[in-house]
């Protein structure tokens, strides 16, 4: 007797695979994995039409010549599992009957999820110098999961949304914690969202106010369904070369939330272009003719002791001033500022029309 696996898709190398190569050496019969592919974009339905069309002509090539009829499994996740001491009788019986070949069919994927968890080793011991967790003297890797994984979620969930090969569902998996990042999942082309870690922290209840949070947004947005949300923001996804070198935004400081901690100048100083200004003390900000970050800034000293209305500071008031003409909008001192809504990126116009990096490198030939 023959055991013959036809699968659609192909195994990549990895622990399945290893598993497999394994299980063919121990195997008391011969095994063949056939595994049969289409590549082209084709609708859900055209797509296993063709899945089963590509089946059965494997079927046929590899028919055993001879007598006795082979037996055929189509494996499904809705059918009924058997445990190992169960399988290995059944293939015994059907040895015992004579069946030439055993023929397993493994169909198509319904739907794609991503990404789980990222492997990670998160710490290391340093009394007992071993990678973290610890287990006696070893440490291993584990899964990195929760809201540190969500960008990269969903950068791979809206890579497959955009690629017209993918016609099956796509269920986005990583850092989802709240309604939003449900949301975010499905704008970028995700038809379900799966929980994990958030639920570990609060619970299955969460789920609760997940749905109510995006129904309510469904409703402002007047989208009856979230399958009018589903990868409506795909298409705005666009190479680096791309973007609007004009668009312009820059930083402001809102005066009466604004605590003076001097986070936002330092980080523009040591981390930016200078432009933040301060009036608490020296100022290292660039004080040179403003050529929008052009020049390397190691003028940035001596320091100037600002006199009134220099960039609007005033002297011995801690709240720092932007240089508007110099500010490039990277966003920096709005992340680092520690009162939420304190610093906003503005858009102003920058006085001339989109340019791409592309655009300019055609111009440039
Ligand atoms: C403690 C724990 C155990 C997990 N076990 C499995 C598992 O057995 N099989 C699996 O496919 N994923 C497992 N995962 C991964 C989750 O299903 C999920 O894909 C991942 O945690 C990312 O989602 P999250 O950021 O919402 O946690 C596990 C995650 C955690 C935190
Ligand atoms: S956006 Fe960047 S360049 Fe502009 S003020 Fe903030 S840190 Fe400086
Ligand atoms: S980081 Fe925020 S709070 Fe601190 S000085 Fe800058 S604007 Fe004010």
């Amino acid at each position: 007797m023959k055991l013959r696996i036809l699968a659609v898709g192909r195994a990549r190398a990895g622990p399945e695979a290893a598993l497999i190569a394994e299980y063919q050496k121990r195997l008391h019969w011969p095994l063949a994995i056939e595994e049969v592919e289409e590549k082209r974009p084709l609708s859900v339905a055209e797509l296993k039409a063709r899945e089963g069309a590509l089946l059965q002509a494997a079927i046929d090539r590899g028919a055993p010549k001879g007598g006795g009829r082979p037996v055929l499994v189509a494996l499904d996740e809705r059918g009924k599992i058997l445990g190992s001491r169960d399988f290995a009788a059944r293939l015994k019986a059907w040895e015992e009957q004579g069946a030439p070949e055993i023929l397993f069919l493994l169909g198509g994927a319904d739907g794609l999820s991503l990404i789980n968890t990222i492997k990670s080793i998160i710490g290391v011991d340093l009394n007992h110098l071993t990678p973290l967790p610890r287990v006696g003297v070893k440490g291993t890797n584990g899964g990195y999961c929760g809201p540190a994984v969500k960008p990269i979620a969903l950068h791979m969930v809206a890579a497959l949304a955009r690629n017209p090969g993918v016609k099956i569902p796509i269920s986005g998996i990583g850092g989802i914690s709240n309604w939003r990042d449900a949301a975010e999942f499905i704008a970028l082309g995700s038809t379900s969202v799966q929980v994990c870690t958030a639920v570990m922290h609060h619970g299955f209840r969460i789920v609760e106010d997940m749905i109510e949070g995006l129904s309510n947004f469904l409703d402002e947005q007047g989208m009856k369904s979230v399958n009018e949300l589903r990868g409506r923001a795909v298409n705005a996804f666009t190479e680096w070369g791309e973007l609007d070198l004009n668009y312009k935004v820059i930083a402001k400081i809102n005066a009466d939330t604004c605590i003076g901690c001097q986070k936002c100048y330092t980080a523009c100083l040591d981390g930016a272009h200078q432009c933040i200004h301060t009036a608490a003390g020296p100022c290292r900000a660039w004080h040179g003719e403003p050529d929008h970050g052009q020049n390397a800034r190691l003028e940035a000293s001596p320091a100037v002791l600002h006199q009134p209305d220099v960039f609007g500071a005033k002297p011995g008031v801690r709240v720092p001033v932007v240089d508007e003409a110099e500010c490039i909008g990277c966003n920096l001192c709005a992340l680092v500022c520690p009162v939420d809504g304190c610093i906003t990126m503005e858009e102003v116009s920058a006085g001339a029309p989109a340019q791409t990096w592309n655009d300019r490198m055609k111009a440039a030939e």
